[in-house]
């Protein structure tokens, strides 16, 4: 039997299903440091990840690994150019989670947009006396301006979203996308100054890359209405969380809800004490069916990649699918 190993935590009958055709190593307690994944791989053929980074160590003591499959769209935890130069495959989760992702999203901007963590801590702290006109005056979603930075799929579910609010929709991605679907959601595309000067609300849904470092910093933010509102569903390091704090603080813009952090999951702890913002652990996919399609997908691209199950030799979501079939280097 092939061996694998499933680095973190996961549904134990998903473990049950990978039983049936592997010997199993599963890692069922906290994350594992490096230098314990790196000696745990070592023997395997396969291995199942959730964020865990491999790079061209973790492969070199690993001569025997063909697949690596994270469970999550987003594998910037892979260095994609030692997985290539060592034809060691990597598979990800994406379209399972769109819909859960894409609700997420609007349930942080509608939170930010409102004050309702805000007000909530608020109400418990014990401090609410009366009713004021004014008390937590927050923007309006309807008929407003929803500014989309990743017109991928998780982008699209969401500005299809903006329909019921009766939002106009901008969107900045690193192409266009196809006109149908720009007419299918109404959805118009500018350069990212157009959209961070228009947009009322702004919600980040693109991948991390090395170029999308702080594709929100001190500048950026300082392009936005004093009014607007700035949610991350999709990774830390995209915004520069101490630049964020400094506009949150200075009022720069109004508000803002963060499911995503650099450095997860250690803050910035400044982040903690600025009152207009919502923080969220890194739960924006966390639905049980969701999670449950993510964990069984993994396993699918897992099985198949090693050659086993009904899909055998044909992953579903091959990251570098032009590796499947080339000897290991
Ligand atoms: C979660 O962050 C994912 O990339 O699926």
């Amino acid at each position: 039997m092939q061996k694998i190993l499933v680095a973190r935590p996961i549904f134990p009958d998903v473990i049950e299903r990978l039983k049936q055709y592997f010997d199993v190593d599963w890692n069922q307690g906290d994350v594992l440091p490096a230098d314990e994944l790196t000696r745990r791989i070592a023997d395997k053929d396969g291995a199942l990840t959730a964020g865990d980074p491999i790079g061209a160590a973790v492969l070199a003591a690993a001569p025997r690994l063909r697949v690596v499959s994270n469970m999550a769209v987003g594998y910037n935890n892979f260095d994609m150019a030692a997985f290539n130069a060592s034809n060691v495959l990597g598979t990800n989760t994406p379209d399972v989670l769109n819909e859960s992702t894409a609700d997420f999203g609007w349930a942080l901007m509608m939170a930010a947009a409102r004050r309702i963590a805000e007000s909530e801590h608020w109400l418990r702290a014990g401090q609410w006396q009366k009713w004021t006109y004014d008390g937590f005056l927050g923007s309006d979603l309807h008929g407003s301006t929803l500014g989309v930075i990743g017109m991928g799929r998780i982008g699209q579910a969401l500005a299809r979203r903006a329909k019921g609010f009766n939002m106009q929709v901008i969107y900045h991605n690193r192409s266009r996308v196809a006109p149908e679907i720009e007419a299918d959601l109404n959805a118009q595309y500018v350069s990212k100054q157009d959209l961070l000067r228009r947009a009322d609300h702004v919600v980040l849904v693109l991948p991390y890359t090395k170029e999308n470092h702080h594709t929100i910093g001190a500048a950026e933010l300082a392009m936005m209405k004093p009014t607007a509102t700035l949610t991350n569903i999709a990774r830390g390091g995209i915004v520069d969380d101490a630049a964020l704090v400094e506009a949150l603080r200075s009022k720069t813009i109004a508000a803002a809800g963060l499911d995503v952090f650099e450095g997860e999951p250690d803050l910035n702890p400044d982040l903690l004490s600025v009152p207009n913002i919502v923080l969220t652990p890194h739960i924006a996919s966390a639905t049980e069916a969701t999670r449950r399609a993510m964990a069984n997908l993994a396993a699918d691209n897992l099985i198949a990649a090693l050659g086993e199950g009904p899909r055998a030799g044909q992953p579903p979501n091959p990251i570098n699918p032009e590796v499947i079939g080339k000897a290991r280097s």
